[in-house]
């Protein structure tokens, strides 16, 4: 069962997935993000008839919570209709390591319910990250 604030997340994300534009796939996705100040930023994906110039929800939210000035992730919550929670593609585990450290929880959820929620180390053990660039 999730918490409080992981419910509000999912409902944001739910919320934002009515407006994904996936006419390829037909797989909708919604993406929110919680900042450490408490605000909450959402994505969806953004499909395109050139394929790979497609973007995924959590791009998306990513994106809004840079654009507004913040850069400190500390929840997340992805929602698609699949039969079982959808995790984050690789690649945008990567994105998320860079505004959120290895304990942030990630809920992924489905529209029937259905819930999940790993840290982000889980989803992305021994991640590239600043200190190999030092
Ligand atoms: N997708 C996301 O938006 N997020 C994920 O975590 C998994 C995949 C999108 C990309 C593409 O538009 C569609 O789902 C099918 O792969």
């Amino acid at each position: 069962m999730a918490n409080r604030d992981a419910l509000t997340l999912i409902a944001e994300a739910a919320k934002v997935r009515e407006h994904a534009h996936a006419p390829y796939s037909n797989f909708q996705v919604g993406a929110a993000i919680r900042t450490a100040s408490g605000q909450i930023f959402t994505g969806c994906n953004v499909e395109n008839v050139a394929y790979p110039q497609g973007t995924c929800a959590e791009a998306g939210a990513i994106a809004a919570m840079v654009a507004a000035g913040q850069r400190v992730i500390a929840e997340v919550a992805v929602i698609a209709g699949a039969d079982k929670p959808v995790p984050p593609c690789g690649g945008c585990r990567q994105k998320l390591m860079e505004f959120a450290d290895e304990n942030v929880p990630v809920t992924m959820a489905t529209m029937d319910g259905e819930q999940k929620t790993m840290t982000m180390a889980e989803l992305l053990p021994g991640a590239f990250d600043q200190s190999f660039l030092d």
